[in-house]
């Protein structure tokens, strides 16, 4: 019997850390293999936040993926207190700017930068949403006295639902959504709302991370919540709602900054991405969804066409490796040592 294939449209990753310099020569080909595009976050240090920090930045994310010369990142803007609408505008024009991402001030990775007053920069925001710029949304609220796990539903309540009350028509993407309350609030608004869905956080959910002893490479931000959420992410996910769509969070740090005392939120998803969403969907029953979630609705929301080539997997379990790369940069990778379902052909 030969094992069971499918093949779709190839994919899009709409949110992928690749970091820069000897981290981005390493974890760049595992996103270039399997993706056609992918939304490239600007929270390097310092963040990009000019059209021509971005315009190097892609030069050397195209020299990284040099093996793979159809792959084409897609640059975001770091928004902060003082960016001017100008530059993004610009930077947009040009084709340099795809998109840009709003970091709450200290809610992540390198968002020391972030904004820190939505009202401040909303000429930025008027202007996006002139001239049809997505807005990507790290969607936590970074107050003291919230706790980690209400932080996403506190966001929807005091920074989302107004801001779209006095922006209807800007285009927002609620980034690695992970509550039940985000899937719900995306699905109830207009067509100009989507989000991305990461595939660990339709895996794992918050006992994964802490029951049996602590487990830091499962730590990311917005952190896994409690299984209810993590079921409503698999019904918005393989819904075929064209408001979700395929956005890893793929986030690498190396081994000793994520085991340590003070660990690094993310986790590096990037080398089996699209076989373990794939797992995803065939334990939903949701095959027939997949290449919607992967493929189709991406584009669709950011007025893209769909790629060209196709891509296949074949049901064949792969073990994924204890660690990818060498040195100081070795990480773990997402699922490391686990028996996965699918491999990509
Ligand atoms: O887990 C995460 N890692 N969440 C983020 O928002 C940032 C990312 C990173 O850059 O490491
Ligand atoms: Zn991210």
């Amino acid at each position: 019997m030969t094992a069971q294939t499918i093949t779709i449209t190839q994919p899009d990753d709409w949110h992928v850390h690749l970091r820069d310099g000897d981290m981005l020569n390493q974890v760049a080909e595992y996103t270039a293999r399997q993706f056609g595009r992918a939304i490239i976050m600007p929270n390097l240090a310092p963040p990009v936040t000019t059209t021509a920090l971005a315009s190097a930045y892609r030069d050397r994310i195209l020299a990284a993926t040099s093996d793979y010369p159809d792959f084409q990142p897609l640059m975001t803007a770091y928004l902060t207190d003082s960016i001017a609408p100008e530059e993004l505008v610009k930077g947009h024009e040009q084709g340099v700017f795809t998109a840009a991402k709003l970091y709450p001030a200290n809610a992540t990775t390198n968002s020391s930068f972030g904004v820190s007053d939505m009202k401040g920069i909303y000429p930025v925001l008027e202007a996006m949403q002139e001239i049809g710029m997505p807005l990507l949304v790290h969607g936590e609220v970074v107050d003291s006295e919230i706790d980690i796990f209400d932080r996403e539903a506190v966001f929807i309540e005091t920074i989302m639902a107004p801001l779209l009350k006095d922006m209807p028509e800007l285009k927002v993407v609620f980034e690695h959504i992970t509550t039940k309350d985000a899937a719900d609030f995306v699905a109830s608004q207009g067509d100009n709302i989507a989000a991305t869905i990461t595939a660990h956080h339709l895996q794992i959910n918050r006992n994964d991370m802490l029951v049996g002893g602590i487990k830091p490479h499962l730590y990311c931000l917005p952190v896994a919540k409690r299984e209810l959420h993590r079921l409503a992410l698999r019904k918005a996910a393989t819904s075929g709602s064209k408001k979700f769509f395929l956005g890893t969070d793929t986030a690498p740090h190396a081994i000793g900054a994520k085991e340590s005392a003070c660990g690094c939120a993310g986790i590096f998803s990037a080398p089996h991405a699209i076989e373990v969403y794939t797992q995803v969907f065939e334990e939903d029953g949701a095959l027939d969804q997949l290449e919607k979630f992967a493929s189709l609705n991406g584009p669709a929301f950011y007025d893209l066409p769909v790629n060209q080539k196709q891509i296949s997997l074949v049901k064949e379990s792969q073990q994924v490796p204890a660690t990818i790369g060498e040195g100081d940069l070795t990480i773990s990778p997402y699922q490391a040592g686990e028996i996965l379902a699918w491999r990509l052909v």
